[in-house]
């Protein structure tokens, strides 16, 4: 029977494309905040913090920084390495929680900034889980035919929302931005599979109450510092550990892989001492593990991305090698990928 309306999409001879990742880039705002300098700012030590967390000192943005504007410069770098121009883009995904405002979304904005005037852009918020939720997204498009090119950016200032006054939370965090082009590439397995997960019964461990409908900014949001964000530090801990072990084991099952055949692990960079269980649970080396949060800190949904990006850049992951990337975050979210590079 002929179809009553042409439908692009019912395309009957679908057959799917897999999806790689053919560009990364990352920038970090110029300012180092060091272990030292928090000790003149609240009642803390190198020693504590570095034993506790493996962070040595994180980057910060200034004042007239935003995260589009970090968004963007990684970008303009993976666009580069995939040797692409803006006028290819078709969709621009940015992972955030520190959007520049809550609206519009912070993905226009970098489609304002790199002018990637073809693209649609929207955000997604997924917290440190972001960036795999983003790739995951992509890969639909991607693999679907619908989109040949895809940018996914993940950017926070999350400067922005710490409380500089609480040592429980401020010092783990830090600003910077990390992004990847996605598209077919001939004769590559790319993303091979992602898993993603939540746990909204548990949205109270890492949260910033104020500023969304539930709770409006007021004179008294501000000073109850509900703009802040919030964590409690040794629950969120022990469910890292356990979401971020468990999304990796189902993706390396799901691939059939043994651990052993995974080139570069690159976990969520939040705590050393998280990294370093995951990994001793998942069987990996100290060699696999690929850890950068002494520079960083936690940057959220950049996190994973700028550890891609300086992992390449050392030459760590050559083409065809097998990376596992795995994440947790508020929400709670977590996902792990398995990408052949
Ligand atoms: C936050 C975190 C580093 C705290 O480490 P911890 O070993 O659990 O430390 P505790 O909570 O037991 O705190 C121990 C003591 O150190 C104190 N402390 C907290 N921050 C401190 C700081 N910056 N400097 C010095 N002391 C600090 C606490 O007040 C507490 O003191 P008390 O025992 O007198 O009450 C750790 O819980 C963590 O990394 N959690 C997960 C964070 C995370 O990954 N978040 C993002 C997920 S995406």
């Amino acid at each position: 029977m002929k179809p009553k309306f042409k439908n692009p999409r019912a395309n009957h001879d679908f057959q799917g494309r897999t999806c790689s990742i053919t560009g990364v880039g990352s920038y970090v705002p110029e300012k180092i905040l060091t272990n030292a300098d928090l000790e003149k700012m609240v009642d803390t030590s190198d020693e504590w913090i570095t034993s506790r967390t493996g962070i040595k000192e994180r980057h910060i943005a200034a004042r007239d920084e935003f995260t589009s504007d970090m968004a963007a410069k990684a970008a303009q770098r993976a666009m580069k390495m995939a040797g692409i121009t803006a006028g290819q883009i078709d969709l621009i995904v940015v992972a955030t929680i520190t959007p520049d405002m809550p609206f519009p979304a912070t993905a226009c904005l970098v489609q304002q900034k790199i002018g990637a005037k073809r693209a649609a852009a929207f955000d997604l918020e997924a917290a440190c889980s972001g960036f795999i939720y983003g790739i995951e997204i992509a890969q639909q498009f991607i693999m679907s035919r619908t989109y040949d090119t895809v940018l996914v950016v993940g950017a926070e200032k999350l400067s922005s929302i710490t409380d500089w006054t609480d040592r429980n939370t401020c010092v783990l965090f830090g600003d910077g931005a990390g992004a990847a082009i996605l598209q077919n590439r001939e004769n590559s397995h790319g993303l091979l599979t992602a898993v993603m997960g939540a746990d909204g019964a548990k949205a109270g461990l890492l949260s910033m109450p104020g500023g969304g409908s539930a709770c409006p900014a007021t004179a008294d949001s501000v000073t109850a510092k509900l703009h802040f964000l919030r964590m409690d530090g040794k629950e969120t801990f022990k469910n890292a550990v356990q979401a971020m072990q468990s999304a990796a084991q189902e993706v390396l099952k799901r691939c059939e892989i043994d651990i052993s055949q995974i080139k570069c692990v690159i976990p969520h960079q939040a705590n050393r001492r998280i990294i370093d269980v995951v990994g001793e649970r998942l069987g990996a080396t100290p060699e696999q593990l690929f850890v950068n949060l002494h520079k960083y800190g936690n940057t959220s949904a950049a996190s994973v991305a700028i550890a891609l990006d300086e992992a390449v850049a050392a030459k760590k992951i050559q083409r065809g090698d097998l990376v596992l990337l795995v994440v947790f975050g508020a929400g709670l979210t977590w996902g792990a990928a398995v990408i052949e590079w």
